[in-house]
């Protein structure tokens, strides 16, 4: 009886996966914890479920993404990697050069993604010619974000220069308000840092020292004045800063315990979130210089065994770059579509603004990769600029002596 119970499964189970089409799984591992993140995932986990996927959810928190990356390393080494993962920039290539990413350019051929997606973008999904990621947005990460009472009450405008917000920020902490909300965690640190280097030197010096890592722009006069103005941005952010989350930054301009804060546009998804209105509750505009800060969120398919398996990736890419997800998921993320050919009319003045900006700068020459996000270096690059960034921060070394150290750890990071 036993054993013809057995047949008959076995039988069973023969028939269905020859018969059958694979019905589409996935583990996707991404850091989209906070509010405003929660909410832009979740468009993707129903469209997933009713184009018939199972979504499994790995979530990883930690803004910016390190601990998710730990994490995924952790898995690709004990040989169980999830099946599609939030990966970006030079990453992706690092990854493929491992052997471990799935190629998914039929997709990309049959969805015609070539001829939707800008070719700086489409550049940073491809290796060695395949297509290996997909991408969802495009954020900006040179923003100053303000609560517009507390602006008004203070009778201060959104600042143009960093001499404007200097005196800006002098003005608000002498009223008692904390002038920036800031969270001491590394990746922070990095995304004000660069915002600085481009304001403060301009796109071309930015492109010199943080993506070409020239030795003299990064010993340069020019760096020692970044490094100094990244000392004054110290002194207006509030005793307890340490390790706070950026969302918890957020919040605070939010409640207008605090005026501004210096970070990518996923902030506005969290004011949007928490139902506040942009150009009433909170301002945007660029930091003060010219130029554009990208960062590209994509997803990557990792190599996995299993129809079913394979057929969620091929899902996933399809509806990630599909023109409803493209629209509905970045109006709550904060950041623009990456196809060219969704419509804005939906979208706020600050990504009208985002789409204005990115097409005048990639016209211009100064569209240019984040480094603190994971966009323009190799990780061991991007990691050794990073720790000299927050080592300066958080300690009283010196301009002259951060720009030193900058330029030795750049140098022994190869
Ligand atoms: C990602 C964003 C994310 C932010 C904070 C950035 O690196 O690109 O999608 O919202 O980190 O976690």
């Amino acid at each position: 009886m036993k054993r013809f119970a057995f047949a008959t499964v076995s039988t069973l189970a023969v028939a269905a996966g020859s018969s059958a089409v694979a019905e589409p799984q996935a583990e996707v591992l991404h850091w989209w914890t906070s509010g405003g993140e929660a909410k832009s995932v979740a468009v993707l986990q129903e469209e997933f479920a009713s184009n018939g996927g199972t979504w499994t959810d790995m979530p990883v928190a930690g803004g910016g993404g390190d601990a998710a990356m730990t994490a995924l390393r952790a898995r690709v080494l004990a040989g169980n990697a999830p099946t599609a993962v939030q990966l970006k920039g030079p990453a992706i290539q690092e990854w493929y050069e491992e052997g471990v990413l799935a190629d998914i350019s039929n997709v990309a051929e049959a969805e015609g993604w070539a001829e939707v997606l800008p070719a700086s973008i489409a550049g940073h999904m491809k290796c060695e010619g395949t297509w290996c990621a997909a991408p969802v947005n495009v954020h900006r990460i040179d923003w100053i974000w303000a609560n517009a009472d507390v602006l008004a009450a203070n009778g201060i405008e959104m600042p143009k220069t960093w001499d404007e917000f200097n005196a800006a920020a002098e003005k608000l902490q002498a009223a008692g308000v904390i002038p920036l909300a800031h969270g001491g965690q590394a990746w922070q640190d990095a995304t004000v840092f660069e915002a600085v280097v481009m304001g403060i030197g301009g796109p071309e010096f930015y492109q010199k020292a943080l993506v070409d890592l020239d030795p003299e722009a990064l010993t340069s006069d020019t760096m020692v004045q970044v490094f100094d103005q990244m000392r004054t941005l110290r002194g207006y952010v509030d005793e307890n800063f340490s390790g706070r989350d950026w969302n918890l930054a957020t919040a605070m301009v939010m409640n207008g315990e605090a005026a501004f804060q210096i970070m990518g546009d996923w902030a506005k998804g969290e004011f949007l979130a928490a139902g506040k209105k942009p150009g009433e509750d909170f301002l945007c505009a660029s930091t003060p210089g010219d130029g554009y800060l990208y960062n590209v969120d994509s997803f990557a398919m990792f190599d996995v065994d299993g129809d079913d398996k394979r057929a969620g990736q091929e899902l996933l890419a399809k509806l990630i770059v599909a023109p409803n997800f493209q629209e509905v998921f970045n109006l709550n993320k904060g950041s623009i579509p990456a196809r060219t050919d969704v419509a804005l009319d939906k979208f706020d003045i600050c990504a009208q603004i985002s789409a204005e900006d990115m097409g005048s700068t990639s016209a211009n020459g100064s569209l240019l990769p984040s480094y603190a996000h994971g966009m323009a270096l190799r990780g061991s690059q991007a990691g050794a600029i990073t720790d000299v960034v927050t080592a300066h921060f958080n300690s009283d070394i010196s301009s002259q002596d951060a720009v030193q150290q900058l330029a030795d750890a750049v140098a022994n990071s190869y």
